[in-house]
Protein backbone atom coordinates (compact mmCIF):
# COMPACT_ATOMS: atom_id res chain seq x y z
CA UNK A 1 0.00 0.00 0.00
CA UNK A 2 1.37 3.13 -0.66
CA UNK A 3 2.14 5.72 1.64
CA UNK A 4 3.17 9.30 1.40
CA UNK A 5 5.10 11.78 4.31
CA UNK A 6 3.13 13.86 6.23
CA UNK A 7 6.21 15.86 7.65
CA UNK A 8 6.09 19.41 6.95
CA UNK A 9 8.95 19.13 4.28
CA UNK A 10 11.66 21.81 4.31
CA UNK A 11 13.18 22.87 0.43
CA UNK A 12 16.48 22.35 0.19
CA UNK A 13 17.94 24.67 -2.59
CA UNK A 14 21.20 25.55 -2.52
CA UNK A 15 21.14 29.26 -2.05
CA UNK A 16 21.21 31.81 -4.25
CA UNK A 17 22.39 35.27 -4.33
CA UNK A 18 21.25 37.70 -6.97
CA UNK A 19 23.76 40.22 -6.45
CA UNK A 20 26.38 38.42 -7.59
CA UNK A 21 25.00 38.20 -11.36
CA UNK A 22 27.46 40.03 -13.11
CA UNK A 23 25.78 41.56 -15.98
CA UNK A 24 28.30 42.94 -18.28
CA UNK A 25 29.24 39.28 -18.92
CA UNK A 26 26.03 38.24 -20.84
CA UNK A 27 25.19 41.54 -23.14
CA UNK A 28 24.84 39.58 -26.21
CA UNK A 29 21.66 36.77 -25.00
CA UNK A 30 20.26 40.02 -23.31
CA UNK A 31 17.08 40.84 -25.65
CA UNK A 32 15.52 43.15 -23.54
CA UNK A 33 16.06 44.54 -19.90
CA UNK A 34 13.18 46.50 -19.37
CA UNK A 35 12.10 47.13 -15.93
CA UNK A 36 9.29 44.10 -16.40
CA UNK A 37 12.43 41.50 -15.79
CA UNK A 38 15.41 40.68 -17.97
CA UNK A 39 14.77 38.95 -21.30
CA UNK A 40 16.97 36.47 -22.65
CA UNK A 41 16.96 35.05 -26.20
CA UNK A 42 18.47 31.75 -27.25
CA UNK A 43 18.35 29.04 -29.75
CA UNK A 44 15.79 26.81 -29.22
CA UNK A 45 17.49 23.96 -27.23
CA UNK A 46 17.24 20.09 -27.26
CA UNK A 47 17.36 17.43 -24.69
CA UNK A 48 19.80 15.02 -25.16
CA UNK A 49 18.72 12.81 -22.08
CA UNK A 50 15.26 12.05 -21.84
CA UNK A 51 12.45 9.50 -20.59
CA UNK A 52 9.29 10.00 -22.34
CA UNK A 53 7.59 6.31 -21.27
CA UNK A 54 4.66 5.21 -23.04
CA UNK A 55 1.22 5.06 -23.04
CA UNK A 56 -0.79 7.42 -20.30
CA UNK A 57 2.79 8.96 -18.84
CA UNK A 58 3.91 9.45 -22.68
CA UNK A 59 0.85 11.07 -23.45
CA UNK A 60 0.92 12.87 -20.03
CA UNK A 61 4.42 14.45 -20.35
CA UNK A 62 5.29 14.83 -23.67
CA UNK A 63 3.94 17.95 -24.50
CA UNK A 64 5.62 19.51 -21.25
CA UNK A 65 9.46 18.72 -23.48
CA UNK A 66 8.03 19.67 -27.56
CA UNK A 67 6.94 22.59 -26.28
CA UNK A 68 11.12 23.93 -25.05
CA UNK A 69 12.99 21.60 -26.51
CA UNK A 70 13.94 21.08 -30.50
CA UNK A 71 14.66 17.17 -30.37
CA UNK A 72 15.65 15.09 -27.60
CA UNK A 73 17.42 11.84 -26.92
CA UNK A 74 14.90 9.59 -25.98
CA UNK A 75 16.10 6.92 -23.68
CA UNK A 76 14.97 3.34 -24.17
CA UNK A 77 14.73 1.63 -20.65
CA UNK A 78 10.99 0.45 -21.51
CA UNK A 79 9.56 -2.52 -20.10
CA UNK A 80 10.33 -4.16 -22.20
CA UNK A 81 13.14 -2.18 -23.64
CA UNK A 82 14.00 -0.60 -27.27
CA UNK A 83 16.60 -3.42 -28.53
CA UNK A 84 15.86 -3.34 -32.17
CA UNK A 85 16.09 -0.06 -34.90
CA UNK A 86 12.28 -1.90 -35.63
CA UNK A 87 11.26 -1.41 -31.88
CA UNK A 88 13.00 2.72 -31.78
CA UNK A 89 10.89 3.27 -35.72
CA UNK A 90 7.83 1.92 -33.97
CA UNK A 91 8.30 3.93 -30.30
CA UNK A 92 8.91 6.95 -32.36
CA UNK A 93 5.34 6.91 -34.00
CA UNK A 94 4.33 6.45 -30.75
CA UNK A 95 5.81 9.41 -29.77
CA UNK A 96 5.04 12.07 -32.62
CA UNK A 97 1.46 10.40 -32.30
CA UNK A 98 1.76 11.99 -28.30
CA UNK A 99 2.99 15.47 -29.40
CA UNK A 100 0.51 18.36 -29.59
CA UNK A 101 -0.83 19.23 -32.94
CA UNK A 102 1.67 21.34 -34.74
CA UNK A 103 4.70 20.48 -32.71
CA UNK A 104 7.61 20.23 -34.95
CA UNK A 105 9.31 18.32 -31.76
CA UNK A 106 12.19 15.78 -32.96
CA UNK A 107 12.75 12.46 -30.97
CA UNK A 108 15.77 11.03 -31.75
CA UNK A 109 16.35 7.29 -30.90
CA UNK A 110 18.54 5.22 -28.49
CA UNK A 111 18.80 1.40 -28.63
CA UNK A 112 19.54 -0.40 -25.55
CA UNK A 113 22.56 -2.43 -25.56
CA UNK A 114 22.01 -5.63 -24.24
CA UNK A 115 24.84 -8.70 -24.14
CA UNK A 116 23.10 -9.61 -27.44
CA UNK A 117 23.27 -6.78 -29.40
CA UNK A 118 24.49 -7.92 -32.83
CA UNK A 119 26.98 -5.72 -34.82
CA UNK A 120 24.43 -6.08 -37.76
CA UNK A 121 21.79 -4.39 -35.86
CA UNK A 122 24.09 -1.12 -35.44
CA UNK A 123 24.08 -0.91 -39.27
CA UNK A 124 20.40 -1.18 -39.10
CA UNK A 125 20.59 1.76 -36.60
CA UNK A 126 22.40 3.76 -38.59
CA UNK A 127 20.51 3.40 -41.83
CA UNK A 128 17.25 4.09 -40.57
CA UNK A 129 18.43 7.56 -39.96
CA UNK A 130 15.86 7.92 -36.42
CA UNK A 131 18.46 5.87 -34.40
CA UNK A 132 21.05 8.32 -33.35
CA UNK A 133 22.78 6.18 -30.26
CA UNK A 134 22.99 3.45 -27.92
CA UNK A 135 22.74 3.18 -24.73
CA UNK A 136 24.59 0.90 -21.98
CA UNK A 137 23.12 0.04 -18.59
CA UNK A 138 24.95 -2.02 -16.25
CA UNK A 139 22.70 -4.68 -15.30
CA UNK A 140 20.85 -3.64 -12.55
CA UNK A 141 22.18 -0.47 -12.03
CA UNK A 142 19.09 1.34 -12.10
CA UNK A 143 15.23 1.71 -13.70
CA UNK A 144 14.30 -1.37 -16.01
CA UNK A 145 17.83 -2.03 -16.47
CA UNK A 146 17.51 -5.99 -15.76
CA UNK A 147 18.53 -6.58 -19.17
CA UNK A 148 21.23 -4.28 -19.62
CA UNK A 149 24.57 -5.46 -20.06
CA UNK A 150 26.68 -7.78 -17.68
CA UNK A 151 30.11 -7.95 -19.16
CA UNK A 152 30.82 -5.30 -21.42
CA UNK A 153 34.66 -6.52 -22.10
CA UNK A 154 33.11 -10.13 -22.57
CA UNK A 155 30.31 -9.63 -24.70
CA UNK A 156 30.05 -5.85 -26.32
CA UNK A 157 33.30 -5.27 -27.80
CA UNK A 158 32.11 -6.38 -31.16
CA UNK A 159 29.21 -4.27 -31.11
CA UNK A 160 31.53 -1.65 -29.94
CA UNK A 161 33.38 -1.51 -32.81
CA UNK A 162 30.94 -1.17 -35.45
CA UNK A 163 29.31 1.75 -33.56
CA UNK A 164 32.70 3.39 -33.52
CA UNK A 165 32.99 2.06 -37.79
CA UNK A 166 29.35 4.13 -37.92
CA UNK A 167 29.98 7.19 -35.27
CA UNK A 168 27.41 6.10 -33.31
CA UNK A 169 27.93 7.16 -29.83
CA UNK A 170 27.75 4.81 -26.76
CA UNK A 171 25.49 6.68 -24.05
CA UNK A 172 26.87 5.64 -20.70
CA UNK A 173 25.18 5.16 -17.05
CA UNK A 174 27.87 5.26 -14.98
CA UNK A 175 27.91 2.93 -12.34
CA UNK A 176 29.13 -0.18 -11.33
CA UNK A 177 26.88 -2.58 -9.40
CA UNK A 178 28.62 -4.26 -7.26
CA UNK A 179 26.69 -4.20 -4.25
CA UNK A 180 29.65 -4.30 -1.59
CA UNK A 181 30.51 -0.78 -3.89
CA UNK A 182 28.61 2.12 -1.86
CA UNK A 183 26.62 3.46 -3.41
CA UNK A 184 27.89 6.98 -3.91
CA UNK A 185 31.14 5.82 -5.00
CA UNK A 186 29.72 3.66 -7.91
CA UNK A 187 30.07 6.15 -10.63
CA UNK A 188 33.91 6.85 -9.65
CA UNK A 189 34.24 3.22 -9.70
CA UNK A 190 32.59 2.61 -12.90
CA UNK A 191 35.32 5.72 -14.80
CA UNK A 192 38.22 3.30 -12.91
CA UNK A 193 37.17 -0.19 -13.90
CA UNK A 194 34.79 0.29 -16.74
CA UNK A 195 35.28 3.75 -18.87
CA UNK A 196 39.47 4.22 -18.60
CA UNK A 197 39.82 0.54 -20.03
CA UNK A 198 36.91 0.55 -22.51
CA UNK A 199 38.61 3.88 -24.19
CA UNK A 200 42.45 2.36 -23.88
CA UNK A 201 40.62 -0.38 -25.78
CA UNK A 202 38.28 1.60 -28.58
CA UNK A 203 39.96 5.19 -28.60
CA UNK A 204 37.60 5.93 -31.41
CA UNK A 205 34.22 5.11 -29.53
CA UNK A 206 32.35 8.47 -28.89
CA UNK A 207 31.25 8.18 -25.63
CA UNK A 208 29.01 10.47 -23.86
CA UNK A 209 29.02 10.44 -19.67
CA UNK A 210 25.33 10.64 -18.81
CA UNK A 211 24.08 12.66 -16.11
CA UNK A 212 27.36 12.96 -14.51
CA UNK A 213 27.39 13.58 -10.81
CA UNK A 214 31.08 13.54 -9.31
CA UNK A 215 33.94 15.52 -9.23
CA UNK A 216 35.98 12.45 -10.69
CA UNK A 217 33.64 12.69 -13.55
CA UNK A 218 34.11 16.44 -14.46
CA UNK A 219 38.45 15.19 -14.03
CA UNK A 220 37.79 12.53 -16.66
CA UNK A 221 35.85 14.17 -19.21
CA UNK A 222 38.71 16.68 -19.19
CA UNK A 223 41.17 14.12 -19.46
CA UNK A 224 39.75 12.86 -22.34
CA UNK A 225 39.91 13.88 -26.27
CA UNK A 226 37.50 16.79 -27.16
CA UNK A 227 34.68 15.98 -29.75
CA UNK A 228 35.08 12.00 -28.93
CA UNK A 229 33.89 12.18 -25.34
CA UNK A 230 31.11 14.51 -23.60
CA UNK A 231 28.47 14.68 -20.71
CA UNK A 232 25.19 15.80 -20.03
CA UNK A 233 24.06 17.11 -17.33
CA UNK A 234 20.61 17.31 -15.33
CA UNK A 235 19.45 20.70 -13.33
CA UNK A 236 19.08 18.16 -10.14
CA UNK A 237 22.54 17.68 -10.16
CA UNK A 238 23.24 21.67 -10.64
CA UNK A 239 21.06 22.55 -8.14
CA UNK A 240 20.66 19.85 -5.21
CA UNK A 241 23.31 17.94 -3.00
CA UNK A 242 22.51 14.63 -0.92
CA UNK A 243 21.31 16.48 1.40
CA UNK A 244 18.12 17.47 -0.49
CA UNK A 245 17.09 13.39 -0.01
CA UNK A 246 16.87 14.04 3.66
CA UNK A 247 15.85 17.40 4.60
CA UNK A 248 12.82 17.33 6.85
CA UNK A 249 11.98 14.33 6.24
CA UNK A 250 12.68 11.83 3.34
CA UNK A 251 12.28 13.10 0.41
CA UNK A 252 10.90 10.49 -2.79
CA UNK A 253 10.72 13.00 -5.04
CA UNK A 254 14.44 14.23 -4.95
CA UNK A 255 15.74 10.24 -5.73
CA UNK A 256 17.17 9.07 -8.74
CA UNK A 257 20.12 7.51 -9.98
CA UNK A 258 22.94 8.32 -9.67
CA UNK A 259 21.66 9.52 -6.43
CA UNK A 260 22.88 13.48 -5.59
CA UNK A 261 26.42 13.46 -4.11
CA UNK A 262 27.93 15.94 -1.37
CA UNK A 263 27.88 19.41 -2.34
CA UNK A 264 32.18 19.63 -3.17
CA UNK A 265 30.63 17.28 -6.35
CA UNK A 266 27.77 19.66 -7.00
CA UNK A 267 30.34 22.57 -6.97
CA UNK A 268 32.92 20.57 -9.30
CA UNK A 269 29.99 20.42 -11.81
CA UNK A 270 28.67 23.76 -11.75
CA UNK A 271 32.36 25.17 -12.48
CA UNK A 272 32.76 22.81 -15.21
CA UNK A 273 29.66 23.54 -16.97
CA UNK A 274 29.60 27.42 -16.43
CA UNK A 275 33.36 27.17 -17.68
CA UNK A 276 32.12 27.71 -21.36
CA UNK A 277 33.69 24.15 -21.80
CA UNK A 278 32.28 22.02 -24.95
CA UNK A 279 32.16 18.98 -23.22
CA UNK A 280 29.30 19.50 -21.47
CA UNK A 281 25.64 19.57 -22.67
CA UNK A 282 22.22 19.52 -21.57
CA UNK A 283 20.40 16.62 -20.60
CA UNK A 284 17.71 16.72 -18.25
CA UNK A 285 17.14 12.89 -17.68
CA UNK A 286 13.59 14.07 -16.93
CA UNK A 287 12.26 10.60 -15.69
CA UNK A 288 8.37 10.84 -14.63
CA UNK A 289 6.60 8.14 -12.14
CA UNK A 290 3.48 8.11 -11.42
CA UNK A 291 3.05 9.45 -7.72
CA UNK A 292 2.47 6.01 -6.13
CA UNK A 293 5.40 4.93 -7.09
CA UNK A 294 7.65 7.05 -5.60
CA UNK A 295 5.58 7.88 -2.40
CA UNK A 296 5.61 4.01 -1.18
CA UNK A 297 7.91 1.47 0.52
CA UNK A 298 10.07 1.24 -2.51
CA UNK A 299 10.10 4.19 -4.31
CA UNK A 300 11.33 4.51 -8.03
CA UNK A 301 14.61 6.32 -9.08
CA UNK A 302 13.34 9.77 -11.19
CA UNK A 303 13.52 13.09 -10.78
CA UNK A 304 10.24 15.03 -13.36
CA UNK A 305 12.00 17.82 -14.50
CA UNK A 306 11.13 18.80 -18.07
CA UNK A 307 8.66 21.40 -16.51
CA UNK A 308 11.18 22.94 -14.97
CA UNK A 309 14.17 22.56 -16.43
CA UNK A 310 15.17 25.52 -18.33
CA UNK A 311 14.24 27.87 -15.51
CA UNK A 312 17.00 25.78 -13.29
CA UNK A 313 19.87 25.76 -15.97
CA UNK A 314 19.04 29.28 -16.18
CA UNK A 315 19.40 30.08 -13.03
CA UNK A 316 22.71 27.99 -12.16
CA UNK A 317 24.37 30.04 -14.84
CA UNK A 318 23.03 33.61 -13.38
CA UNK A 319 24.25 32.16 -10.07
CA UNK A 320 27.66 32.18 -11.36
CA UNK A 321 28.18 35.06 -13.57
CA UNK A 322 27.99 33.01 -16.55
CA UNK A 323 24.63 33.62 -18.76
CA UNK A 324 26.48 34.43 -21.79
CA UNK A 325 28.00 30.58 -21.44
CA UNK A 326 24.28 29.25 -21.36
CA UNK A 327 23.43 29.10 -24.88
CA UNK A 328 26.07 26.85 -25.64
CA UNK A 329 25.12 24.42 -22.82
CA UNK A 330 21.40 24.53 -23.90
CA UNK A 331 21.58 24.37 -27.96
CA UNK A 332 25.25 24.27 -28.98
CA UNK A 333 27.48 21.83 -27.94
CA UNK A 334 25.14 18.82 -27.93
CA UNK A 335 24.24 19.26 -31.47
CA UNK A 336 27.74 19.61 -32.42
CA UNK A 337 28.99 17.04 -30.60
CA UNK A 338 26.26 14.19 -32.41
CA UNK A 339 27.14 16.31 -35.58
CA UNK A 340 23.29 17.24 -36.09
CA UNK A 341 22.56 20.95 -37.22
CA UNK A 342 21.75 23.65 -34.33
CA UNK A 343 18.53 24.32 -34.42
CA UNK A 344 17.78 27.78 -35.83
CA UNK A 345 14.35 28.64 -34.18
CA UNK A 346 14.16 30.58 -30.77
CA UNK A 347 12.96 30.83 -27.49
CA UNK A 348 12.85 33.35 -24.85
CA UNK A 349 13.33 33.28 -21.13
CA UNK A 350 12.02 36.07 -18.87
CA UNK A 351 13.55 37.01 -15.83
CA UNK A 352 9.95 36.21 -14.30
CA UNK A 353 8.60 35.23 -11.06
CA UNK A 354 6.48 31.96 -12.23
CA UNK A 355 4.88 29.10 -9.96
CA UNK A 356 5.68 25.35 -10.25
CA UNK A 357 2.15 23.45 -10.58
CA UNK A 358 1.87 20.79 -7.39
CA UNK A 359 1.39 17.96 -9.18
CA UNK A 360 0.15 17.08 -13.05
CA UNK A 361 -2.93 14.96 -12.65
CA UNK A 362 -3.33 12.74 -16.18
CA UNK A 363 -6.68 10.00 -16.26
CA UNK A 364 -5.27 7.33 -13.94
CA UNK A 365 -2.34 9.08 -11.80
CA UNK A 366 -0.20 12.47 -11.56
CA UNK A 367 3.04 13.01 -11.63
CA UNK A 368 4.69 15.74 -8.95
CA UNK A 369 7.36 17.92 -10.98
CA UNK A 370 10.51 19.26 -9.10
CA UNK A 371 10.01 21.95 -6.60
CA UNK A 372 6.65 20.99 -7.11
CA UNK A 373 5.12 24.23 -6.02
CA UNK A 374 7.78 26.31 -5.71
CA UNK A 375 8.22 30.10 -7.13
CA UNK A 376 10.96 29.93 -9.63
CA UNK A 377 12.53 33.23 -11.45
CA UNK A 378 13.12 32.28 -15.35
CA UNK A 379 9.85 31.76 -17.61
CA UNK A 380 10.65 29.75 -20.89
CA UNK A 381 8.16 31.13 -23.86
CA UNK A 382 8.24 30.52 -27.36
CA UNK A 383 7.51 34.34 -28.33
O1 LIG B 1 16.75 8.29 -11.74
C1 LIG B 1 16.72 7.65 -12.77
N1 LIG B 1 15.55 7.35 -13.38
N2 LIG B 1 17.87 7.22 -13.28
C2 LIG B 1 17.91 6.38 -14.32
O2 LIG B 1 18.98 5.98 -14.71
C3 LIG B 1 16.65 5.88 -14.93
C4 LIG B 1 15.54 6.79 -14.68
C5 LIG B 1 14.19 6.17 -14.99
O3 LIG B 1 14.04 5.59 -16.06
O4 LIG B 1 13.30 6.30 -14.17
ZN1 LIG C 1 18.05 8.54 -17.64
Amino acid sequence: MPTSCSFPCQRSWISYHPSSINLRSHRFVVASSAAAGMELSLTRPDDWHLHLREGELLHAVASHSARQFGRAIVMPNLKPPITTTEAAVAYRQSILKALPEGSVFDPLMTLYLTDNTSPEEIKLARQSGVVFAVKLYPAGATTNSQDGVTDIFGKCIPVLEEMAKHNMPLLVHGEVTDPSVDIFDREKVFIETILEPLLKKLPHLKIVMEHITTMEAVKFIESCSEGSVAATVTPQHLILNRNSLFQGGLQPHNYCLPVLKREIHREAIVSAVTSGSNRYFLGTDSAPHERRRKECTCGCAGIYNAPVALSLYAKVFEQAGSLDKLEAFTSFNGPDFYGLPRNTSKIKLRKSSWKVPVSYPYEHGEIVPMFAGETLEWLPSNN
